[in-house]
């Protein structure tokens, strides 16, 4: 079989290094990809929200399955495009994938299919929006309405905070993302992120994690992407992981289904639980980076079965056999992130680093430059590494991280303090 991964990331990365463990996989290629994905697999410049292009793409290399790592693509319609080109393509349509794009149509349905999340009101107009949160007073979350990077969350704990970011959203500084906004009753709990994936019909978990999503350790500094994970979250005990089955998810998949827009891919859900109860913070449509480091690790080569069930409709015949371990990512991010950051440093180190199905560095925001590994992005490493518990793995991946000699970044040393 012959794969396309779309995306460049840690994310990507571990989705090829996974997918090629299975013997299926015969060609496999990335786009744009990045040095570590280089060395696994081929990696093709390609504008990857230009559906027409990758199709053409995929047609002239004989692809057989297309996998899209990221959001942009699936909300811009990429997976669509392929599609009605007769390629087989893992991830949503673009009617689907509004459930990571945009928050007020996610909430609509969350209210059609009775599923738990936060009590919310939708505005388009400044001050509306802001007589609302003097009404409800603090603390208070206020959401741009569309894709914002994850920035477009603001999580006010005064109603000054919540205020100014009324003024900021309004204002422009979110681009086209904020000119709607969903203002969110606060809910107290610990997060965790569940993963399913769905055919459109059946429901398949494969796995859980948790997700560190500020710069600096003690969950301090600005919000990022995602600064490390750990898999799995003890805070998803069978009970909770069985009621967010059937509160919250599978109503989602059948109100997807009413609407004539079934879901197909994985399912990303953001949730918040307090005793025992999970509430729906948000959904991607996606996996997440890094928490899908963690997964792949823990899953190795079937998930191309996996996937490639998902996307043929067959995912009733499957079942997911994680391994029973735990696995840890620290992500490695260049000085500065998640402001500007300094690009073009070199790493040193990495070849010392043991890659086997139970340590390795994936990479995101790298290039090989005169020989060299070059930090590129602000993201730039996912040092993972499984371990029998989860003291285990954090032990084995600060080891990793420690040996990477690389002046130009920095990592959090508390990766995992809450399971810990
Ligand atoms: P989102 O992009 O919707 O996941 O929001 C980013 C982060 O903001 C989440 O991971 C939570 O930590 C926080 N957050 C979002 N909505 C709420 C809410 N209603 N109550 C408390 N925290 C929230
Ligand atoms: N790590 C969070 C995300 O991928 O959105």
């Amino acid at each position: 079989m012959n794969i396309l991964i779309l995306g460049s990331g840690g994310r990507e990365h571990s989705l090829a290094w996974a997918i090629k463990q299975n013997p299926k996989c015969d060609r496999l290629i990335v786009a744009p990809g990045n040095a570590g994905i280089s060395a696994i697999a081929e990696c093709a410049d390609l504008d990857i929200l230009n559906g027409g292009a990758v199709a053409t793409f995929a047609e002239e290399n004989a692809v057989d399955f297309v996998i899209v790592g990221p959001e942009a693509p699936l909300a811009a319609g990429v997976a669509d495009r392929l599609r009605s080109a007769g390629l087989l393509v893992f991830g949503p349509s673009q009617e689907a994938a509004q459930l990571e794009a945009s928050k007020s149509f996610t909430k609509a349905i969350c209210d059609a299919a009775a599923a738990p999340t936060a009590a919310y009101a939708h505005f388009t107009d400044a001050d509306a929006a802001r007589a609302y949160i003097r009404a409800q007073g603090a603390p208070i979350v206020v959401k741009a309405d569309g894709l914002a990077a994850g920035k477009g969350v603001i999580v006010a704990m005064s109603e000054n905070e919540a205020l100014a970011a009324i003024d900021d959203m309004f204002d422009g500084s979110f681009g086209e993302a904020g000119a709607e906004v969903v203002i969110e009753e606060f809910m107290d709990g610990e997060e965790a992120s569940f993963f399913v994936l769905c055919d459109g019909e059946t429901i398949l978990p494969v796995g859980t994690a948790q997700d560190h999503k500020r710069a600096y350790d003690g969950d301090t500094g600005p919000n990022t992407g995602g600064m490390g994970a750990y898999s799995p979250a003890p805070v998803m005990t069978a009970e909770t992981t069985q009621k967010a089955l059937d509160e919250i998810i599978a109503p989602t998949m059948e109100e997807m289904r009413k609407r004539g827009t079934p879901f197909q891919g994985v399912l990303f859900c953001g949730l918040m639980i307090a005793n025992g109860q999970p509430r729906l913070v948000e959904y991607n449509v996606r996996f997440g980076d890094p928490e899908c480091q963690c997964l792949m690790m823990r899953l190795g080569g079937q998930i191309l079965d996996l996937l490639q069930a998902c996307a043929e409709g067959r995912l009733s015949e499957m079942r997911a056999n994680w391994a029973d371990d735990h696995a840890l990512t620290i992500v490695m991010a260049a000085n500065g992130y998640p402001g500007p950051y300094e690009k073009g440093t070199v790493i040193n180190g990495l070849d010392s680093q043991p890659e086997d199905s139970f340590h390795m560095v994936f990479h995101a925001g790298t290039t090989k430059k005169d020989g060299h590994v070059t930090a590129t992005g602000g993201r730039v490493l996912a040092v993972t590494a499984r371990g029998n518990n989860l003291a285990e793995a954090h032990e084995k991946a600060y080891a990793m991280a420690h040996a990477i000699d690389w002046d130009g970044g920095f990592y959090r040393s508390d990766i995992g303090w809450r399971a810990l």
